[in-house]
């Protein structure tokens, strides 16, 4: 069971019933991200039951009729244990996603598997173009080249301030250098990809420059948001004619993720305090 306080924020803890959130939010004209809870498998098995639990998800999504995808974390499919095992459980995924026309994104963790993640990201995309993404974090001082390097990739992008704690020698660190860097990278993907650019964020500043943008340069893009965040936006957003999916997590391992939540804005906290109290 997800407790009161997490649940604003996580779509249940079993697949069926992130399936049904999925289900609800389509019907709002929002297509869903899916994402299982978990990160830092240092276990074979682990790393294969949640790899066996995203080509299940995929196969669920196939046979719904869901407008629905998956969103995996490097470090759930393998790359605690090695590099290689990442790329070969990530193209297990992909493969088998793929066939049933159900699209994967890679998050993007810690500092120390950038390099990884996007080698992984590199090989992948190249055997199955277009149904593989990449998330990368703007308070990275490193992200407006790996941009670049990526431009001939041929998969999509998702740009997201970040959520880890870095040290200053290799990241922003006050918030006004973060968004700089962000209104910079929203601007060079909209305006040197003509496709698959996803813009993460709930930042209203930032998503009007994505709009101008992406209609300035006739750029196919997607606003994406967090489950349990500025969820009227989301709706007002999809009314307006924009493209906009939610990220939904769901599964039983939800403390990490709802602590990211709640360090990143002191209004989540509040809302999960509400959730307890019932009002
Ligand atoms: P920020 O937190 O700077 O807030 C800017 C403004 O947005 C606020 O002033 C307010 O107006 C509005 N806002 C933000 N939160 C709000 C709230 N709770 N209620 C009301 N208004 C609010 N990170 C990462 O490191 N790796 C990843 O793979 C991903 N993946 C990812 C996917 C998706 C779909 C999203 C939306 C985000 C991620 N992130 C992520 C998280 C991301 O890095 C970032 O931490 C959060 O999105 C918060 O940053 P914002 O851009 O929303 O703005």
């Amino acid at each position: 069971m997800i407790p009161p306080i997490a649940r604003r924020f996580v779509a249940g803890d079993t697949s069926a019933s992130a399936l049904s959130h999925a289900r609800g939010v389509n019907d709002e004209g929002i297509s869903v991200i899916l994402n299982r809870l978990g990160e830092h498998h240092t276990t074979p098995e682990d790393v294969e039951s949640d790899a066996a639990a995203y080509r299940s998800l995929a196969d669920a999504i196939d046979r719904r009729g869901l407008d629905a995808c998956l969103s995996i974390k490097p470090t759930q499919v393998g790359l605690d244990l090695s590099a290689d095992r990442y790329v070969e459980t990530l193209r297990s995924v992909v493969e088998y996603a793929s066939d049933r026309d159900v699209f994967v994104w890679c998050d993007m963790e810690g500092s120390a598997t950038t390099d990884d993640t996007l080698d992984a990201f590199r090989e992948i995309a190249a055997e199955y173009p277009w149904s593989v993404g990449q998330c990368l974090q703007s308070n990275l001082k490193r992200t407006r080249a790996d941009l670049e390097a990526l431009l001939a990739v041929p998969g999509r992008i998702r740009i997201v301030k970040g959520a880890y704690d870095e040290p200053s020698s290799i990241a922003y660190v006050d918030r006004e250098r973060v968004d700089e860097a962000y209104r910079r990278d929203v601007e060079f993907l909209l305006s040197n990809r003509d496709r698959g650019v996803a813009v993460g964020t709930h930042d209203p500043a930032m998503i009007g420059l994505a709009r101008r943008l992406a209609d300035e340069h006739g750029t196919d893009y997607q606003i994406q948001m967090l489950m349990g965040v500025r969820e009227d936006a989301q709706r007002d957003l999809a009314e307006q004619g924009v493209d906009v999916a939610q990220y939904a997590p769901y599964g039983t391992r939800w403390a990490d993720y709802f602590w990211r939540r709640v360090r990143e804005r002191r209004a989540n906290a509040t809302f999960a305090i509400r959730a307890i109290l019932g009002r």
